[in-house]
């Protein structure tokens, strides 16, 4: 359904998204793992830090622009990976891409997409994108798609490393949701036989196609193959952190792949202080899970992000309204974003810094 009359709020296309999201997919979309406690933690975790606003500073000219692994960009915030975007929208990943480009908005393209990179390139030519990388059982096919990613200008390369097996999801598992095995994955060759006739559940789509086995040698094989800046998702230790940038990363993404993967982890927002004190200025640290609204993109970067992700929030978006859905979403997000500087007596990115922060 594409609605005629623009969105107004942000919690209104999250409603119209959601109702609009076919029985099971719903399920698939909006759950978690097991109990969902890192789900729920993700999201209340914004509410256990505040923002301390200054007052009477000049705040005519507001500015959201910031720089992403250093290139330009007009809002700190992406549209984090996601698989399978035509079960949300017939056009999928290409409107995606078309939504994000109208707004300047990068935008991240998983390796399970239905269309393949270059479709979602020629899609939206002058957009900004990232490609998020499951390493596949086949390194062939692992060093085919990085060297198709930096061919069609993609900017980066996001390594995604907490999925070695899949997180137990109760509620797409009891929605009954599964896969056609004939849905196209324009990324990947149709090479490896589904392991029985008939619809997949997601585990027996993906696990066949992830390679368990990953390990850090992984960073130094990618980076002898591809000159992309490297960025590593579903990061939660600071110690890992440390590593991924020996290992020749540029940075890291916190994540807990929002609440899918293992549940019990903390929330990605609580996670976050930790990575970025062990990373300190050596490499850049971004986050996703539980980011909904501007005042959430300006606490994430107080506590020391660069940028965030959000996954749900653009899908609800595209189930929403398609492009145009998109296209609105980052409007009013950016929007709300500007907002929230203003009232915090910021005028641009660079004054956010953790004196926004209340402290008791
Ligand atoms: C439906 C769905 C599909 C996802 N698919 C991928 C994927 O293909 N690759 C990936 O790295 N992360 C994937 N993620 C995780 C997101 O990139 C991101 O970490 C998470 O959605 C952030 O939490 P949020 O939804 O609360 O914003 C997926 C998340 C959802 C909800």
């Amino acid at each position: 359904m594409v609605s005629q009359v623009p969105f107004k709020t942000l919690s209104e296309l999250q409603r119209v998204g959601e109702r609009t999201l076919p029985a099971g997919v719903r399920e698939y979309v909006q759950g978690g793992s097991e109990e969902e406690r890192t789900l729920r933690a993700n999201r209340d975790a914004f509410g256990h830090y505040h923002l301390l606003p200054r007052v009477l500073v000049n705040v005519q000219e507001v500015r959201t622009d910031t720089e992403l692994l250093g290139r330009k960009t007009p809002q700190p915030f992406f549209i984090a990976p996601t698989a399978y975007q035509t079960l949300v929208h017939p056009e999928g990943e290409r409107a995606m891409a078309r939504g994000a480009a109208a707004n300047g908005v990068l935008h991240v393209v998983s390796t399970l997409s239905n269309f393949s990179l270059e479709d979602v390139s020629d899609a939206a030519p002058g957009g900004e994108r990232w490609f998020q990388l499951y390493v596949h059982r086949d390194r062939h096919v692992t060093e085919s798609l990085v060297r198709r990613a930096e061919r069609a200008h993609y900017r980066a390369l996001v390594l995604t490393v907490d999925v070695p097996v899949l997180g137990t999801r109760d509620r797409q598992e009891e929605a009954d949701f599964h896969l056609d095995p004939s849905m196209p994955l324009g990324n990947l060759d149709p090479e490896v036989p589904p392991s029985r006739l008939g619809p997949l559940t997601q585990r027996e789509h993906a696990e066949h196609r992830i390679d368990p086995s990953l390990t850090w040698e992984i960073l130094g094989w990618l980076k002898e193959r591809c000159g992309l800046p490297l960025l590593v998702k579903g990061i939660l230790s600071p110690a890992d952190a440390r590593r991924a940038l020996d290992e020749g990363a540029s940075g890291v993404i916190v994540s807990n792949h929002g609440g899918r993967q293992l549940d019990g982890t903390p929330a990605t927002l609580e996670a976050l202080p930790g990575v970025a004190r062990a990373l300190g200025d050596e490499g850049e640290v971004y986050l996703d899970g539980g980011v909904r609204r501007g005042s959430d993109v300006l606490l994430a970067l107080a506590l020391g992000a660069r940028g965030v992700g959000l996954g749900r929030p653009p899908l609800w978006a595209l189930a929403a309204g398609g492009a145009e859905g998109v296209r609105r979403w980052a409007e009013l997000l950016r929007e709300e974003f500007g907002n929230a500087l203003a009232l915090t007596g910021c005028r641009e990115v660079k004054d956010v810094g953790p004196g926004l922060l209340f402290q008791k």
